[in-house]
């Protein structure tokens, strides 16, 4: 993949075990660990997809959900340009404690990024205690996009990607692939101490950049 094409920073947030890195592994690996290993500060991977013809490089950052590294986070909201708040469906402590990241981020980035409410775990139907109706409603109070998802099932993750970010992403940041001009600008530094592991190999597919790339907010550093 070209570099010098558009990078979006995607930021997971949520409760301790809700499933933000498994989501993040059906996502970017198609794989689920069900032995439960705690982030520890922030995990940093990226994967390369297509949007809307053109080549994109995503940036994800998988955060901890411990309190001790809670302080951390808001520097790395302020240059996001997605945001998943993800609760765990049978938690309904961790729903509650959505509120706080869906104010947090509507404050650091109000219109600026893409803002998404995931509930996760649906296939422990049984153990529900979050229904789907509200956390329907509270994502639509805030202008948050909603799914729910099972990381284990692999349930509802690809879509929630490529049929609700993708598209968002490609409005709000005019991305498309009929623009052959290649993004010359943009900056891909990546932030002290954090590696830069390509989880997945790219395709040489063809596809242009981003049209909108003066109006892309994409500090990586
Ligand atoms: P922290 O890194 O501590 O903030 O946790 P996390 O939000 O990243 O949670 P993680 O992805 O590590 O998952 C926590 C536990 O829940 C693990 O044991 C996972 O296997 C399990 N888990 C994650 N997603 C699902 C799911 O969709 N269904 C079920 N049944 N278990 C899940
Ligand atoms: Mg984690």
């Amino acid at each position: 993949m070209n570099d010098d094409c558009p990078k979006f920073k995607i930021i997971f947030l949520g409760d301790q075990s809700v499933g933000k890195s498994s989501i993040l592994n059906r996502f970017s690996q198609d794989k689920f660990e069900p032995n439960y290993q705690a982030t520890i500060g922030l995990d940093f991977h990226s994967k390369n997809v297509m949007i809307n013809g053109a080549n994109v490089r995503l940036l994800l950052y998988d955060t901890a959900g411990q309190e001790k590294f809670k302080s951390l986070i808001p520097m790395y909201i302020r240059d996001a340009n997605v945001i998943i708040v993800v609760y765990d469906i049978t938690n309904t402590e961790s729903f509650t404690h959505t509120s706080h990241w869906v104010n947090e981020t509507k404050d650091l980035r109000r219109e600026d990024a893409i803002f998404c409410l995931v509930g996760n775990k649906i296939d422990l139907a049984d153990k529900r205690s979050v229904s789907e109706e509200k956390g329907k409603n509270f994502a639509r109070d805030n202008g948050f996009i909603f799914a729910e998802v099972s990381a284990k099932d692999g349930l509802h993750i690809q879509e929630l990607f490529n049929n609700e970010l993708f598209p968002k992403i490609a409005e709000k940041f005019k991305i498309s692939g009929d623009d052959d001009e290649n993004v010359t600008e943009g900056n891909n530094n990546q932030k002290p101490g954090v590696k830069l592991e390509d989880n997945v190999n790219s395709k040489k597919k063809k596809g242009g950049c981003c049209k909108g790339k003066k109006n892309l907010d994409l500090q990586d550093g």
